[in-house]
Formats: structure tokens, C-alpha cells, sequence
């Protein structure tokens, strides 16, 4: 390849931009082989980012300069797209109308898809404890490990209050288990013990391995909380934690908590810094020497909105992605009236809102007539549920596909959340949303419909409406099984083969992803689906056809 020799002719800065692209291109394209050389090419991932502090009466020059760059960046990690300005309208990737198509019809009362898959149970009590953790958690996190670990998920989990005014999180190293009788998916996933199953339930599920240990970050104190949140402020510990890699595949947790310049803000922290634990497993991929991702977070770090005035008293729901692995954006709302989001440029600053003022929303609000046939309910509205994954559209084991540019989205569960007359959920609904990964990042696709897993159920409608698709079921006495389900996380599922630590947050259409639920507010359960099963019956969003 050209760039080993004109590495030596420039600046190292320009060799080091040279390499990025370079590993991007490895990182994508599986099939070149290493050489030795590339080693050595880590170095470029570990420059912290630097960049001037934005302003908002400068942001248009800063802003227009900012994208070429972007693009090339953009370019360089997917590996395939020629635009190179945000004028160029966003194409629809050709691969997103194949998951267009519904495999299952819509239950016609409830209006929702079911999948084949179950949802399991998930015990946070070790087979080496002495005693059993009787404690309840509910809001999980899951986070899969690579493979290489010893163990295959990280669960951090809300300890229910009792009594105590203080928010307790804890964390765990788990794996999941099978029973003999039923057909893994995975050969890698291990037999349940009697024990297991005594815990688990018969269907087996995720069990921790390690006890689990009080997550430690520190108290962060409220700049000023008014009226009906002034409460907030004296609640010490965080909650909504939500595990995810960044494009450089670091581990980062992120949590709300009391906010430095309003009442409730969003923090970030990498995990090692608070689970040293699993550092060894980030400096030790089989495949690329060097100790681990440099930590963009090694302290807790509040992010921010820009300019400050846009910042509310109380955030919540804010999402990652990261279209290569030194380019990260928060996207900040979403919803059918409002998209923004922006970049991140070190210290938990970002740019102004980057959302491209041409995009048309994507979400809908119930038409009149949606509303009157009982799947919708006024006051409904959507909410960001999880951290976004990237996706090459191809299957993995499509070899073609895989070397012929493929193209790559992003996409992130959101809820419909449905309100009673007091404002209180009655039932949130499982959308996933698809976004291009190529600047301006517009929205592509929704699902037509929200989506069940095989025994989860909604509140809302009368047994027969809900197990109208399977009268077997309904025959068999199935009847509502957890008032309200919520999901908090998506990750690629353990056992696939990476070959370095940023390829955690990537995946194909082929590859399985783990969705951890919480129910009822007092419980938490996982699922397991496949993402063109998850990404089924798409919705292509307006002025992208
Ligand atoms: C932002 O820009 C304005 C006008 O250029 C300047 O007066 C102000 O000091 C700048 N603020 C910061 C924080 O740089
Ligand atoms: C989860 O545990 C409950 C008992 O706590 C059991 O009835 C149920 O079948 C289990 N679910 C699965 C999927 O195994
Ligand atoms: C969408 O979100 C924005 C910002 O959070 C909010 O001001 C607006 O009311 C929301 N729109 C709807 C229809 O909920
Ligand atoms: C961000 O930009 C989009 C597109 O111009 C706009 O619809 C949205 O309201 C903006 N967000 C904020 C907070 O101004
Ligand atoms: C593999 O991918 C190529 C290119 O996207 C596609 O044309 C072909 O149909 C795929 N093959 C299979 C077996 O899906
Ligand atoms: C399924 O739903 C029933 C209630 O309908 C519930 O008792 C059971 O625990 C759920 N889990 C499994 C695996 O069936």
C-alpha cells in the first residue's frame, strides 16, 4: 500500500492521519491481511482530541470548516461513500428496503409484531454466594464482553430503595446458560447447573459469576434545582446507568445525576476506572498488541449542550454514536417535531446542534383516525431508550457483500410512551430507528410497528386482544405477563469472533443482539434477537425515497 512510503516523506501528523484511514480500512475490510506494521499504527487512536472550544458567533465558519473533514473521516470508516459535502442529499442505502418487508403481521388489536424469541430471566445472585441475594433490581444494563474475556457480559443493575433515600447501583460479570433440552443458538453458551435452573427458571438466562459490587462513582452536587425538583437534589447515587463501547471501543458508562450547571445532567466515566477489573480484558485482544484504548473519560465528565442556554433543568435519554473511532456525537432529542445533536470535542463539550436543517422528521404523531382505533392513546410521546449499535448491512457469512463496500447505518431503540390521565406510563413501545452513518447523518427508517418479544405483553388491552396472533397460546391460558416493559439497552451479543476492541459497537444484519428490559419497575429480563429480525417491517422515513 502507497501509504508505508509516503509515511516517511510527510509530518508525522499527516502519517498519523495517513494510519487512521489505513486501520479504519483494516478495521472494516476483515479480509486484508495484518502485517506487522500495523501495530505500530495504534498510536494515531491514542492522540486525545483537541479541539477550540466552540462558540456560538463563530459556529457557522466552524461549522462549514468542520465538515469536509468530517466526511473524510466518515469516508475513511465506512469505506465506501463519495459524498463529501452535507449538501449531498443522503441516498437510502439500497440494503434498508430488504428489511422493509413484514415477515409477520401486526396483531390487529394491539397493533404490535411478535417474535419467536423469549424474553429470559436474569439473577444477580452468584452459585458461589453463600446466601442468595433476595434484593430486588430492576433498570439492567447489559454490556457483552468481547470474547476473549473470561466471562461474557457486564450486568450493572438499580438495587430498589428500601427505605434509604440514596440510589444504589451494582455491577456483576454474568454469563448466560441453556438448558440440555433446548437447541442454543450459540454453541459457545454454556449448559445451565440444576442450580442454575433452580435460580433461572427453566428456560435458563443470564446469572452473574461474581458477586456483585457497589458501583463507585462519586457524588456529583446540583448547580440549582427549582420548584418540584428540588428534591432531586439531595437523592445521592446516580440512575438510568447505560453501558456502551465508543467508536474506539472503550467501555463507557453513563449515568444521570445531579448536573454542575442545572438540576439533572448525563455523566460520563469509562468503566475501567470504576470496574478495574476488566482492564486486563481491554489490553489484551489476541490480535492487536498495546494496553487498550486510551480513556476519553477517565474521570466522571458532565456532558453539555451548546450554547449552554439550550440546556435544560432536568436531561435524560441522550445517545452516542460514533462514525469513526475519534468522532463521537451526542444526539440529544428526538422525536417527531425536534432532532438535535452535535458533536463531542473532548471534555464533555460539542459543537452546536449539526442536525441538517433539510431533514423532514421522521417519528409521527397519530393521525386523528390512528387514535380512534384504539392502538394509539392521546398524550403519547417518544423517548430515546439506548445506546445506538453500527451496522454494515450485510451478512456476516456473505463474503461478497462483506468485501463489496458495504454500506453502514446506526440504530437505537426509542419508546412510544403512553401516559394515563394522571401522566403515569401505562406502556411504553418498542421502535427501532435506523440513521445514515455518513454526514448529516440523517433518519432513515422506523418500524412500522413496535415490536414483543414471545411472552411479553402490554398493558392496555384484554387477554384475547393481546394473544389474538396465537390462539394456541391464548387457548393455554397465557394472560397479561408484566404491565409495563421498558427497554434500556441494546449490544452486540457475546461469542462473536472480533479481531479488535472497536469492533464490539459494529456488527452485521446476521450478528445477535441482547436487549436487557426492565418490568414493572421491579424486575429486569433480557432478549435475544437477530437485528434483521429487530430492524423487520421498516418504515422508510419521508424525503429519503
Ligand atoms: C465568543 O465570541 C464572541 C464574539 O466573537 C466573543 O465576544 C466572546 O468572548 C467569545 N466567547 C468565548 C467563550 O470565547
Ligand atoms: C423466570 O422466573 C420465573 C420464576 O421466578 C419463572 O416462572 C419463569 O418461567 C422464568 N422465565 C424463564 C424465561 O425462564
Ligand atoms: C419534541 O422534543 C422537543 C425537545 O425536547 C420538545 O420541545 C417538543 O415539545 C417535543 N415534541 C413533541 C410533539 O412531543
Ligand atoms: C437543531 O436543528 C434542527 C434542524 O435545524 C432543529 O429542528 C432543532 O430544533 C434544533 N435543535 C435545537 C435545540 O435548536
Ligand atoms: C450477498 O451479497 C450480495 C451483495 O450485496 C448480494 O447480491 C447477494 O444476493 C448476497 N448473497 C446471499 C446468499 O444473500
Ligand atoms: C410467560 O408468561 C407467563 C404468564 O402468562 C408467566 O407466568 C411466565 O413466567 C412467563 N415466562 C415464560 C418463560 O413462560
Amino acid at each position: 500500500m502507497a501509504w508505508l512510503n509516503l509515511r516517511r516523506l510527510f509530518f508525522p501528523v499527516v502519517a498519523l492521519y495517513l494510519c487512521c484511514i489505513a486501520l479504519s480500512r483494516t478495521f472494516q475490510k476483515r479480509s486484508i491481511p495484518r502485517r506487522p506494521g500495523f501495530r505500530k499504527s495504534q498510536e494515531p487512536l491514542r492522540i486525545p482530541i483537541t479541539h477550540p472550544f466552540l462558540n456560538a458567533s463563530n459556529h457557522l465558519d466552524l461549522h462549514r470548516e468542520a465538515l469536509p473533514h468530517q466526511s473524510k473521516l466518515d469516508e475513511a470508516s465506512s469505506d465506501s461513500h463519495t459524498q463529501t459535502s452535507a449538501k449531498v442529499k443522503t441516498v437510502l442505502p439500497t440494503a434498508i428496503l430488504d428489511l422493509t418487508t413484514c415477515p409477520r403481521a401486526a396483531n390487529r388489536f394491539t397493533g404490535h409484531i411478535r417474535l419467536p424469541n423469549l424474553l429470559h430471566n436474569i439473577s444477580m445472585s452468584p452459585a458461589s454466594a453463600i446466601f442468595e441475594d433476595q434484593r430486588t433490581f430492576w433498570n439492567p444494563t447489559i454490556f457483552a464482553l468481547p470474547y476473549w474475556a473470561q466471562n461474557q457480559y457486564i450486568i450493572v443493575n438499580m438495587v430498589a430503595p428500601n427505605g434509604e433515600a440514596y440510589r444504589r447501583n451494582v455491577i456483576c460479570e454474568a454469563n448466560i446458560c441453556h438448558p440440555k433440552s433446548l437447541k442454543s443458538t450459540t454453541s459457545k453458551e454454556k449448559y445451565c447447573t440444576d442450580d442454575d435452573l433452580r435460580i433461572l427458571g427453566p428456560s435458563g438466562g443470564l446469572r452473574c459469576v461474581t458477586p456483585s459490587m457497589e458501583v463507585n462513582v462519586p457524588p456529583t452536587p446540583a448547580e440549582k434545582c427549582l420548584g418540584m425538583e428540588q428534591i432531586l437534589a439531595d437523592i445521592p447515587g446516580f440512575h438510568d446507568p447505560k453501558l456502551l463501547y465508543s467508536g474506539r471501543g472503550e467501555p463507557i458508562l453513563m449515568v444521570v445525576s445531579q448536573s454542575r450547571y442545572a438540576c439533572i445532567g448525563l455523566w460520563a466515566i469509562d468503566l475501567r476506572a470504576v470496574y478495574p477489573a476488566i482492564e486486563e480484558t481491554f489490553s489484551s485482544s489476541p490480535r492487536r498488541l498495546g494496553p487498550g484504548p486510551l480513556m476519553s473519560f477517565p474521570t466522571l465528565t458532565e456532558l453539555t449542550r451548546n450554547p449552554p442556554s439550550t440546556r435544560r433543568s432536568y436531561e435524560k435519554n441522550w445517545v452516542m454514536f460514533s462514525s469513526s473511532p475519534s468522532t463521537t456525537y451526542i444526539q440529544y432529542d428526538l422525536n417527531s417535531t425536534t432532532r438535535t445533536f452535535a458533536q463531542l470535542i473532548g471534555g464533555g463539550f460539542t459543537t452546536l446542534n449539526m442536525t441538517d436543517p433539510l431533514e423532514r422528521p421522521c417519528l409521527a404523531e397519530p393521525t386523528p383516525e390512528e387514535l380512534a382505533n384504539g392502538h394509539n392513546m392521546a398524550g403519547a410521546s417518544w423517548h430515546q431508550a439506548t445506546p445506538s449499535l453500527k451496522l454494515i448491512l450485510c451478512e456476516r457469512i456473505n463474503q461478497t457483500c462483506v468485501r463489496g463496500n458495504p454500506e453502514t447505518v446506526f440504530f437505537a431503540v426509542i419508546q412510544r410512551k403512553h401516559v394515563n390521565g394522571f401522566g403515569l406510563p401505562v406502556r411504553y413501545e418498542r421502535y427501532f430507528v435506523v440513521w445514515s452513518a455518513i454526514v448529516p447523518f440523517n433518519m432513515l427508517a422506523i418500524n412500522r410497528h413496535p415490536i414483543l418479544f414471545a411472552n411479553e405483553t402490554n398493558r392496555g388491552w384484554t387477554n384475547e386482544e393481546i394473544w389474538d396472533d396465537l390462539p394456541e397460546d391464548l387457548a393455554a391460558g397465557k394472560g397479561e405477563w408484566g404491565r409495563f416493559t421498558y427497554t434500556t439497552t441494546i449490544a452486540y451479543a457475546w461469542g462473536r469472533e472480533e479481531s479488535d476492541i472497536r469492533e464490539k459497537g459494529v456488527g452485521y444484519v446476521d450478528d445477535e443482539v441482547i436487549l436487557s428490559v426492565g418490568i414493572d419497575d421491579n424486575g429486569g429480563l433480557y432478549g435475544k434477537a437477530k437485528v434483521a429480525e429487530l430492524l423487520q417491517c421498516l418504515r422508510i422515513c419521508p424525503g429519503r425515497m
